[in-house]
């Protein structure tokens, strides 16, 4: 095995050897529980059941693009929730800001749409939005890009954003993944470099949806995998060195930094 043990020492230890040179992280909507931002499974913040509220079939409909076309609102109403500028990085986006500051990280990988990464300064060449974000949006017909301070405004006031090419008529979107939807390019060029991880770390993500479930597993052997989450997620802990630590991350990222002597750089950073 790699690390001595299966516990937070002996990863912060491998963390400042020089075998450590390349991590990964994935990350889902777990991370952002503790901005105030629910996530979809859990039972008791579900966005999914808030979701439910707006009569959809069945929660995933809100990010399927046959219902959206008929039935824009609960997307709309969900965009509103989650547009950026109405929430702040968690200790745990900070500390993947960290491991780039300190030249340790490869790619974060995020599932999710809040854009807190971006926030936190996690630099854009290291990161992957698979599920893509509110940054652009564009109409799901002709596909004309949409300006972003007018989409901004409309969000705002809870109003459905209609292409503006002419006798196009086609509904506007946020450049967010949708089921059914092809995944960025750049994500699937960035997944195989996963085979050449040190180190990982899987954080707030149950890895119930693709390719996230496979990413996981696609580490080489030789990498240690460390899951921080409330629950067991995917096949983590079942290798020699995965590293279990169950927990709320906010939590668990600062034992970790503490051992790594970074605590202090985490709270200051993250109080920027
Ligand atoms: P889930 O809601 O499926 O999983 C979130 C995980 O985070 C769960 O395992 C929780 O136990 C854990 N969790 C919650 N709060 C936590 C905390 N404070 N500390 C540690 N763990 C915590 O969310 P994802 O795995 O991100 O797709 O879901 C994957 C995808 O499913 C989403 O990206 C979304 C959804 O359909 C799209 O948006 C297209
Ligand atoms: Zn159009």
């Amino acid at each position: 095995t790699i690390l001595e043990g299966r516990d937070i020492a002996s990863v912060a230890k491998y963390m400042k050897s020089p075998q450590c040179k390349q991590v990964f992280v994935i990350l889902g909507a777990g991370v952002s529980t503790a901005a105030g931002i629910p996530d979809f499974r859990s039972p008791r913040t579900r966005l999914y059941a808030m979701l439910a509220k707006l009569n959809l079939p069945y929660p995933r409909a809100v990010f399927e693009l046959n219902y959206f076309r008929f039935h824009p609102t609960p997307f709309y109403t969900l965009a509103r929730e989650l547009y950026p500028g109405r929430y702040r990085p968690t200790l745990t986006h900070t500390f993947v800001k960290l491991l780039s500051d300190r030249n340790l990280l490869h790619t974060c990988f995020t599932q999710n749409i809040d854009t807190l990464e971006r926030q936190a300064g996690i630099p854009a060449e290291k990161l992957v939005e698979a599920n893509g974000s509110f940054a652009s949006q564009r109409c799901i017909d002709c596909k004309k890009e949409y300006d972003s301070a007018r989409m901004r405004e409309a969000i705002e006031k809870g109003e459905i954003v209609v292409c503006d090419k002419e006798s196009c008529g086609g509904l506007v979107k946020p450049d967010i993944v949708f089921f059914g939807e092809s995944m960025p390019e750049f994500l699937s060029q960035s997944i195989p470099k996963i085979g050449s991880a040190d180190l990982l770390f899987v954080i707030g993500t149950s890895l119930t949806v693709q390719p996230f479930a496979k990413l996981a597993s696609m580490a080489p052997e030789s990498c240690p995998r460390v899951l921080i989450n409330l629950d067991f997620a995917g096949d983590i802990g079942t290798r020699a060195d995965d590293v279990l630590l169950l927990g709320r991350c906010d939590t668990i990222v600062r034992d970790l930094c503490r051992e790594l002597g970074w605590e202090e750089t985490l709270d200051s950073e993250w109080a920027k």
